[in-house]
């Protein structure tokens, strides 16, 4: 039985219809760019999160830059983060000229170590960027408390309540994410109008009136057709949110006998909306081959944490500075738990790895 790490085609066959009669209501209107379809999908997604200012824009890399551009920042800036997460959370800091500062994260939840983070704070800190990972929300109330911008990398946790933007809170809608376009899509929710106002100034060059710039921004417009086609499978995402969760507590009870460290639910209900189920496994790599001859996909998030990377080598960090991040970089194990997958499939994956820790090795 093949089980794929993600399921898009058959997705396609529950929503295709809305998605294509979206389509054509852009095509028919012409209009490409920003425009109608972009600010109801933008209203919808701020209702859905309850934070006011919803910012679309083009991806989930350029939410977290954009809302760095915004806070101002730049060469000689900190910025802390997680050393564990997808390297647009760094990216974006290092392509403004300011340096990240990267914090261990909690083994438990893998996301940021608060304290680790806290005792990183210096007077060169201009923000924070806690990362919802694996689509656990994060209580990011200690951080707040600093009065340190907080910006939210959330690309991996949409739908999911607890989200709280001081000031900001990025998500992503790249196709694999819980709610995915036809291509590249991302937002910034934002707690501040001014704040939500330069957002919107930067996402167009910065241009007001058109063709006057005082401020230099980039092109991180959100097209109306993505927008169409998220508003489109938007009303589904809280039935795959949910099948997500059913997939991981299926998993949970079945994987609870086996070596495996099992990932750990939300702090409050609906603070986690499953977009990976990670284990952690000893003997990863073999139990990874293992699954692979059966035809099960997995995947590793993130085999490099972010400190390690060698575009960042000048900063000197060496291994062994960050020891729970490297750890998990080195058992961390996503299983499929996509909200397409059948329950014999899901059995099958479970089944599969009790035999393989039931082997002699
Ligand atoms: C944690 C995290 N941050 C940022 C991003 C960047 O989002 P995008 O791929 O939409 O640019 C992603 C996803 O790819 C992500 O998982």
């Amino acid at each position: 039985m093949r089980v794929p790490l993600l399921d898009l085609k058959s997705q396609y066959r529950s929503v295709g219809q809305a998605i294509e009669a979206a389509a054509r209501r852009v095509f028919q209107s012409g209009h490409f760019i920003l425009g109608d379809e972009v600010v109801a999908f933008e209203r919808s997604i701020s209702d859905l999160a309850g934070i006011e200012h919803a910012v679309a824009v083009s991806s989930g890399s350029d939410a977290l830059l954009l809302g760095l551009m915004a806070l101002g920042i730049g060469p000689g800036d900190e910025v802390i983060t997680s050393a564990l997460s997808f390297f647009a959370t760094a990216g974006a800091i290092v392509r403004l000229g300011a340096r990240p500062i990267f914090t261990d994260i909690d083994p438990d939840t893998f996301n940021l170590d608060v304290r680790d983070a806290l005792g990183r704070v210096t007077k060169k800190t201009r923000a924070i960027i806690p990362v919802h990972l694996f689509g656990r929300v994060a209580d990011t109330t200690p951080l707040r408390q600093t009065g340190i911008p907080i910006v939210e990398d959330a690309a991996q946790a949409v739908g999911a309540r607890g989200l709280a933007a001081a000031p900001f809170c990025t998500l992503s809608f790249f196709p694999s994410k819980n709610l995915g376009a036809a291509g590249d899509a991302g937002m910034i929710l934002a707690s501040d109008a001014s704040l939500a106002a330069k957002l919107r100034l930067l996402r167009a060059h910065g241009s007001h009136p058109k063709y006057v710039h005082h401020e230099v921004g980039g092109n991180f417009r959100m097209d109306a057709l993505q927008a169409a086609i998220l508003s489109a499978k938007l009303p589904f995402l809280s039935d795959w949110n949910a099948r997500r969760r059913q997939n991981a507590m299926r998993y949970r009870e079945l994987l609870s006998q086996t070596p495996l460290i099992l990932p750990v639910d939300s702090i409050k209900p609906g603070w986690h909306v499953w977009h990976h189920f990670v284990v952690r496994a000893p003997d990863r790599e073999k139990l990874r081959s293992w699954l692979s001859e059966r035809e099960i996909e997995t995947e590793v998030y993130y085999p490099v944490p972010l400190h390690l990377q060698p575009c960042f080598s000048a900063w000197g960090a060496k291994l062994g500075a960050l020891p729970h991040a490297e750890k998990a970089a080195s058992e961390v194990l996503a299983l499929p738990i996509h909200p397409e997958l059948t329950a014999d499939q899901i059995d099958f994956v479970a089944d599969q790895i009790v035999e393989f820790y039931r082997r002699p090795h």
